[in-house]
């Protein structure tokens, strides 16, 4: 983002914070239950959370990310939580440098790991955060958050794929400092792939029976693979025409040096 009218900044006052609750609804259209509250914001940024927001020169909240402190096999970790962008500022780089601006101030911070959930669904999505971020998956939450009150979301369960953002590593360092990487050039012979079709979001809108058959089936082939110590590395946008495909391999110490 090369907007000199745009800055990011940590959100604290009311005031912006207000603006973020009502961006949810915007963005995903929800109830009032399933939206993050103004109190919950503002005590975030005092227990070691972090909402980032980008503002016009109106000050004007056109963009914000959140995380929560957590802790994980001895760890302490941020999870992001949310990411949005208003409709009409989207594509002009204000997610990408939001979230490099979450990473930023979370190794300022001493912080090793981001994680966050999304939807495998969401093609746009995962190719941003394997492919641009250099997140790997190795876990499977199904339905998380049980029925969604978001249009977004259709009638299925929802299922999501967790992101671990390894911040220092070289595999992440390499995508946020030289772009996306492209994943057929680097798939090793001990490979899995698993397609979706590339109008999955269509599907889900257009045929919900036939989009919780492939849900399942794509949950089936994926906790298959990380039982067995696959991780999820690459995201292949057409290829063959008419799907996309995550790619696994075997998890080692290397993929994060990869
Ligand atoms: C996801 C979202 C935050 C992206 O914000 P944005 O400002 O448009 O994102 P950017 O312009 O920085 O693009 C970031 C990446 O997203 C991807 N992307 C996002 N929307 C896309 C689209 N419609 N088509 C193609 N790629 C898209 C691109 O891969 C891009 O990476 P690149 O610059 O390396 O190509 C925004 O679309 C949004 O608010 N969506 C609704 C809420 C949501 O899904 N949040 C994420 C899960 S919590």
């Amino acid at each position: 983002m090369r907007d000199p009218k745009i800055r990011i900044e940590e959100l604290t006052s009311p005031q912006d914070l207000r603006q973020c609750v009502e961006m949810q609804r915007a963005t995903w259209g929800w109830k009032d239950e399933d939206l993050l509250p103004l109190r919950t914001l503002l005590l975030l940024n005092k227990i070691g959370g972090l909402v980032l927001g980008a503002l016009d020169r109106n000050e004007l909240v056109i963009g914000f990310i959140n995380a929560f402190p957590g802790f994980r096999e001895g760890e302490v970790y941020l999870h992001s939580q949310m990411l949005a962008v208003r409709q009409d500022f989207r594509r002009r780089g204000i997610g990408k440098a939001l979230k490099l601006a979450q990473r930023e101030e979370a190794i300022r911070r001493g912080f090793q790991r981001i994680e966050w959930t999304f939807d495998p669904f969401e093609i746009h999505n995962a190719h941003f955060n394997l492919e641009g971020l250099g997140v790997i998956c190795r876990r499977y939450v199904a339905d998380a958050y049980g029925p969604s009150t978001s249009s977004l979301h259709g009638r299925l369960p929802t299922d999501r794929l967790v992101a671990e953002w390894h911040l220092a590593s070289q595999r992440v360092c390499s995508r946020v400092e030289s772009g996306v990487h492209r994943a057929e050039n680097r798939l090793p012979p001990t490979s899995s792939v698993v397609h979706l079709p590339a109008d999955i979001a269509d599907i889900r809108v257009r045929d919900p029976d036939r989009a919780a058959a492939i849900q399942r089936d794509f949950k089936r082939q994926v906790t298959d693979l990380f039982g067995k110590g696959y991780c999820a590395t690459g995201f292949e946008s057409a290829s063959p025409p008419g799907e996309v495909s995550y790619h696994l391999v075997p998890f080692q110490t290397q993929v994060l040096a990869s």
